[in-house]
């Protein structure tokens, strides 16, 4: 167990070491332990947390809030377009004058090219953790709530497991692709083989595929990248199929919606579901375009662990917070 993450920021998936994910997961077992026995786990009293919102949710919000409350602490609901960021206020001036209000800052910044670097900026200004709750390029909370979900359904040791991070049609919005990229760098890391499922104008960023190819090979494990749903999902045994916009070909919301219409057939249906294991495991971090997306059957059906993977959020939030602030 690593005991040296007091302090430390939260923004890119391998920001920390594996050894200290395994901690991360460790202390969140626990916690979900003692929620379920009703053992208070003040560890957090009197401490508190921004939540610094420039983009929706309902999930991050609702467990960070709830986290903060269990570990005795208090979480505050900034929303950016309340604030005096659009008058002026820098990233700069955030993360010095949060980090002087708060006791850890955690931010949801989405945009395109601009979230990252906005998460980045306000790190190097405070002198207090900053948690990323998603931004452009990474979602790293939900990455931690996906692998403790799949530790639970599939056994710690995924060596030689097959996880699918495919995409699929949306008709809804351009979604980040955050949530594929966080799950290719991390899933190498805990030995599982990850397949990457796209059309050809839905890539990732070029350099998030080859640090993912990188821990691989580090770990030893296989690393394939296919343009066929179907052929994806042949023999996995984590579906993970969910959509994003095809932001490394345009930016433009027009054409993305016309690059995406090309795509309707790639739905998750059980007739898709069947190509993987029998004992597959269906996830998706949700929202979800029903019956666009997923179908209602497979969505709600045996298979699917949506919920569970929501719940997660909150034990892997609240043990980071716990470890970190
Ligand atoms: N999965 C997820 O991040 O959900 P929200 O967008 O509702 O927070």
């Amino acid at each position: 167990m690593q005991t040296n993450l007091r302090g430390r920021d939260l923004i890119g998936d391998l920001d920390f070491s594996k050894e200290e994910v395994e901690t991360v997961l460790e202390v969140a077992f626990d916690l979900k332990k003692k929620k379920a026995l009703g053992e208070p786990t003040p560890y957090l009293r009197d401490k508190t947390l921004a939540m610094l919102f420039f983009f929706s949710s309902t999930r991050t919000r609702g467990s960070f809030e709830a986290g903060m409350a269990q570990l005795g602490g208090h979480a505050a609901f900034i929303e950016s377009a309340t604030t005096q960021i659009k008058h002026g206020d820098t990233a700069k001036e955030i993360g010095e004058i949060y980090g002087r209000y708060f006791d850890g800052l955690a931010i949801r910044h989405c945009d395109w090219l601009e979230g990252n670097k906005y998460i980045n900026e306000v790190a190097r200004a405070s002198r207090v953790p900053v948690l990323n709750m998603q931004c452009d390029i990474y979602h790293p909370f939900q990455c931690l709530a996906d692998l403790m979900t799949i530790m639970e359904k599939k056994g710690r040791d995924l060596r030689g497991k097959k996880i699918v991070v495919s995409w699929a049609y949306a008709a809804s919005y351009l979604k980040p692709i955050s949530v594929p990229q966080s799950l290719i760098l991390q899933m190498p890391r805990f030995g599982m083989d990850v397949t990457l499922a796209y059309p050809p104008e839905f890539p990732l960023m070029p350099e998030i595929v080859e640090e993912a190819q990188a821990q691989a090979r580090k770990f030893n494990t296989r690393f394939e990248i296919t343009n066929d749903m179907v052929e994806g999902f042949r023999d996995a045994d984590v579906v993970y199929a969910k959509s994003w916009g095809p932001l490394l070909t345009t930016t433009d919301p027009t054409e993305g919606k016309r690059l995406q219409d090309m795509y309707k057939d790639w739905i998750t249906d059980a007739k898709k579901m069947s190509v993987a294991k029998p004992d597959a495991i269906y996830m998706h971090p949700l929202p979800a375009d029903r019956e666009i997306e997923v179908t209602n059957e497979v969505l709600d059906g045996p298979q699917s662990v949506v919920y569970d993977e929501a719940e997660n959020r909150l034990h892997a939030q609240k043990a980071v917070m716990a470890l970190t602030m």
